[in-house]
């Protein structure tokens, strides 16, 4: 599926921001260990999340939708003795999260997925896993993934050597479902919904905060309790909405329910930094997740020097922020970044592609990009961007296309159902011309 986004100024109305991925992809998943049935509200119908509750539904656990509820029935947890197969497939957080549940409760399982996630890197998760005790197969550490039969460790300490909120929470659902007692190192903070969410359910969990990084401490004899969860909205969705209000002439715009949880939401901080006016309001906890309303107006952006220990904390939000920053006046640094390489796509190729084609000027590293934003700059011949096949990358060039005279394809965009499937619905209620071709 091809799309196509021009001109538009005056964004304005209310919006709903989508259910957070991430945080519904754990829902299912933690919520599934309890002993007793649950209901789940804000799940996000993507791909994603629904690859994740297909995959819970094959390992036996009981889960029905009914409207917008998910309820899972645990009382009937019913546990294959024949291999499983699951194919998560986009889905980097759906597998590795659950080879952390498979590698602990020792199941004999095999883990697949598409084109894109069997390309991406997994001894990240073998190696700790397979030192806890499971018995993984791997190809060359790529998927599939052969699980066999296993019995963890009693007790773990792990000293992360990346900041991956996937590994660790692979590595505390791998630990809470065999009853281990785990300590891990983070050198920098990454999203902590997992930890949050073990909490809220009871679990004996901690952080200490030691220089940038922090130590997690789970101990895990215990039950969880069962209590109904509701999901926040997505900020990674939330941040497309603000940027394209932000580059664009007259706008204001107004999101709803946003997810605000400080290990997510620093691009905000940045984004004032660069001279944003963004404001936010009504905040509340939610299921121990901190959320509010975000209204955003037009504004003339500046560009900045990013520092490398916010990377974990706007991982996703990175491709956009590229947006915001070829649009500002002067310099924005980006460094400290390589682990994009390891995204959907590699992303930090895939955004220097797209600047070539839309003309602005950058400088390209290892480890991120120096880009040279002009608020001035402006396209008068249509252009067609290749997506990479990556929602977040499909996204932010139909944003940039929003302040282009010209107009701009983009490629390949069916990968925006993973993540952001009312987008296009999203964006023309409040004017934005961007539409599916
Ligand atoms: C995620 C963690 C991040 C992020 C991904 C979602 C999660 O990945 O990029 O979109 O839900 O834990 P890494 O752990 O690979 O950084």
């Amino acid at each position: 599926m091809k799309a196509l986004s021009s001109k538009s100024n005056n964004l304005s109305g209310i919006v709903k921001c989508p259910g957070d991925k991430s945080i519904s992809q754990r829902s299912v998943i933690i919520g599934s260990l309890l002993n007793e049935d649950i209901r789940i509200d804000g799940f996000l119908f993507a791909e994603d999340p629904l690859s994740t509750l297909n995959s819970l539904k094959k390992l036996g656990r009981d889960i029905q939708i009914d409207g917008d509820i998910i309820s899972i029935k645990n009382s009937k947890k019913n546990h294959s003795s024949r291999k499983v197969e699951c194919n998560l497939g986009n889905s980097g957080t759906g597998f590795r999260l659950l080879s952390g549940l498979i590698a602990g409760e020792g199941i004999n399982a095999e883990l697949s997925g598409d084109e894109s996630l069997i390309k991406r890197p997994m001894n990240r998760i073998i190696k700790p896993l397979n030192k806890m005790g499971a018995n993984i197969v791997s190809n060359n550490g790529f998927a599939p993934l052969h699980f066999s039969k296993s019995e963890l460790v009693d007790e773990f300490d792990y000293e992360m050597p990346i900041a991956s909120a996937q590994l660790k929470s692979c590595l505390l659902l791998a630990a809470i479902s065999s009853k281990m007692n785990l300590s891990l190192y983070e050198r920098s903070i990454s999203r902590d919904h997992t930890e949050r969410m073990l909490k809220y359910f009871g679990a004996d969990i901690r952080t200490e905060k030691v220089d940038n990084g922090q130590n997690i401490l789970l101990k895990s004899g215990g039950s969880l309790q069962q209590k109904d969860y509701s999901i926040v909205g997505d900020f990674s969705s939330a941040a497309f909405l603000i940027i394209a209000a932000l580059i664009t002439k007259e706008s204001q715009i107004l999101i709803r329910n946003v997810g605000i949880n400080e290990t997510r939401s620093s691009l905000i901080n940045i984004l004032k930094r660069m001279g944003a006016n963004i404001k936010i309001l009504n905040k509340e906890i939610c299921c121990g997740e901190e959320v509010a309303d975000i209204e955003v107006f037009s504004s003339d952006l500046i560009g900045i020097e990013i520092e490398e220990r916010d990377i974990p904390k706007i991982i996703d939000e990175i491709p956009i922020l590229s947006i915001a920053a070829s649009f500002a006046d002067g310099k924005t640094l980006i460094t400290g970044a390589s682990e994009l390489r390891f995204k959907e796509s590699d992303r930090l190729k895939a955004i220097e592609k797209g600047l070539d084609k839309i003309g602005i000027d950058y400088d390209s590293f290892e480890d991120g990009l120096l880009i040279n934003g002009n608020s001035n700059h402006d396209l008068m011949e249509d252009i067609c961007i290749d997506s990479y096949g990556d929602h977040r990358i499909a996204m932010s060039f139909l944003i940039a296309g929003l302040r282009l005279n010209a107009n701009i394809n983009v490629n390949d965009c069916k990968n925006i159902d993973t993540s952001f499937p009312n987008f296009f619905e999203c964006f023309a209620s409040i004017g934005a011309n961007i539409k599916r071709i």
